[in-house]
């Protein structure tokens, strides 16, 4: 290169420097009572929230409580609070995350009982489930031949929208109205009904229609979205709720509830 076309060349801007440590406050303590500890742990490649709590348990925190199993995004159990927001940590990228500061906190689930530190007891979360009479209840035998059902039915194809839920409970942590009244069924559940009353095997819909009409039911839903604009499965909760709404004012039009 010429002096003449160096000079005429501007300056490549360098990127700011990547901070070689991260700076993670966890929530430590069990119950209501605890606060925030911060901890230094090494920046690395790829590294994701999990990656990081793990290796705070296992280099600085030995006692340090928290939950995971698959961590591949399909058992549900490593749901935390991470900088405000409800994610599940195995599959969330610490550089997704970060602030350029190189900060980040973590916290339980909200609006669950902490067991200790990041673990959370999801015993009000699945109870949930059972009074949204979350179950499959069939109408045959083992002894009978399969059901076939068609992928293409409407039917179908709504039930599947909503199938593929992992019961992490982000939707859960991140609705106002569970905070506002906790014995709010909440997404979860709800979507559990909705995949339910939409297969058609299934021998229960007033049953499930009933449960879900109640005072704690579909209509306590707001339909302020942040269940469906935080599920990591991109399912959208919001949507299930709505069409549970439209079955049980049919269902009540008609006397059947
Ligand atoms: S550890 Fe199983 S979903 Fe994260």
């Amino acid at each position: 290169m010429t002096a003449a076309s160096s000079a005429a060349t501007p300056a490549a801007t360098a990127a700011p420097a990547r901070p070689a440590e991260l700076k993670v406050r966890i929530w430590r303590g069990s119950g209501e009572q605890g606060a925030f500890t911060e901890y230094r742990v090494a920046r690395r490649d790829h590294q994701t929230v999990l990656d990081l709590v793990t290796e705070v348990q296992r280099t600085l925190e030995p006692t340090l409580a928290y939950r995971f199993a698959c961590r591949v995004g399909m058992c549900g159990s490593c749901a935390m609070t991470v900088n405000g927001l409800a994610r599940w940590t195995c599959r969330t990228h610490v550089s997704k995350v970060v602030g350029t500061d190189g900060r980040l906190e973590i916290a339980p689930l909200a609006h669950l009982p902490v067991i200790r530190d990041l673990a959370t007891d999801m015993t009000a979360f699945f109870d949930k489930w059972a009074r949204a009479q979350g179950r499959f209840h069939g109408r045959t035998t083992r002894h009978e031949d399969f059901a076939r059902v068609s992928p293409a039915t409407p039917e179908r194809r709504a039930a599947d929208a909503g199938i593929e839920c992992i019961g992490c409970g982000a939707c859960h942590g991140s609705c106002d109205v569970v905070r506002w009244r906790p014995e709010f069924l909440g997404p979860a559940a709800l979507n559990r009904a909705w995949t339910l009353v939409n297969d058609v095997r299934d021998a229960a819909r007033t049953e499930r229609l009933r449960a879900v009409a109640g005072d704690a039911g579909c209509h306590a839903c707001h339909t302020q979205g942040s269940c469906t604009e935080r599920c990591p499965r991109q399912i959208a909760p919001t949507l299930a709720i709505a069409g549970l709404k439209r079955l049980v004012a049919r269902a009540a039009v008609k006397g059947e509830l």
